[in-house]
């Protein structure tokens, strides 16, 4: 089924059927690695929500969800890594297997303080699955274990993504025109 796609975008850069497809292989992997434990997953509001939803929808192992919303400081398309949480997670993290879900991974500023923040709670364990990554992430030691898609390092939307909170409903990743910038 190919996506209907809105005239502000561009250019689809993963379908809904790609994401769909990637999302059921990251979750057999994370099924085989988590056998037998329970994982808590972490998710960031509010660009991971989507991944989240279907990520553990395609997980048979049992899960439970957190989420938090964190603000960076630093302008809108760029991050300084100083991070504000606005709003924490409601329960304990300490000896649990915790998977810090992503949407996308750009400097990886915001990750590698969210990594050290999580393994300050004194979880059983914790890894990081994002749906996209930039190359932009490889400057920061951060370790991925799960990554769906390598990215140009574009500024994108959809699945999650916005520009200006719009466009996160859209069902797969694209670029928008420049004009939508433009007039806004
Ligand atoms: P960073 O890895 O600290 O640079 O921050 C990543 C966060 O910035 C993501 O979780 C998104 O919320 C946002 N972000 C990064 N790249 C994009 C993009 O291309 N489109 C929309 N939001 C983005
Ligand atoms: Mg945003």
């Amino acid at each position: 089924m190919t996506d209907r796609v809105p005239p502000e975008i561009e250019k689809v850069l993963v379908s809904s059927q790609e994401i769909a497809d990637k999302v059921a292989e990251m979750a057999a992997a994370i099924d085989a690695d988590y056998a037998g434990r329970e994982v808590l997953l972490v998710g960031v509001l509010k660009g991971a929500v989507m991944i989240m939803a279907d990520l553990a929808r395609a997980l048979t192992i049992p899960v439970s969800m957190e989420f938090m919303a964190v603000s960076s400081y630093g302008s809108s398309t760029s991050s300084s890594g100083v991070v504000r949480i606005l709003k924490d997670l409601d329960r304990e993290v300490a000896h649990k297997h915790v998977l810090v879900v992503e949407d996308v991974i750009d400097s990886g500023l915001t990750r590698s303080w969210l990594l050290r923040n999580m393994k300050s709670r004194g979880p059983a364990s914790v890894e990081v699955c994002a749906l996209l990554r930039k190359p932009e992430a490889a400057k920061v030691e951060l370790p991925v274990k799960y990554v769906g898609f390598d990215i140009p390092s574009e500024f994108v939307v959809g699945y999650g993504l916005d520009y200006a909170e719009r466009y996160r409903e859209l069902p797969f990743v694209g670029l928008l025109k420049p004009e939508v910038y433009a007039t806004s």
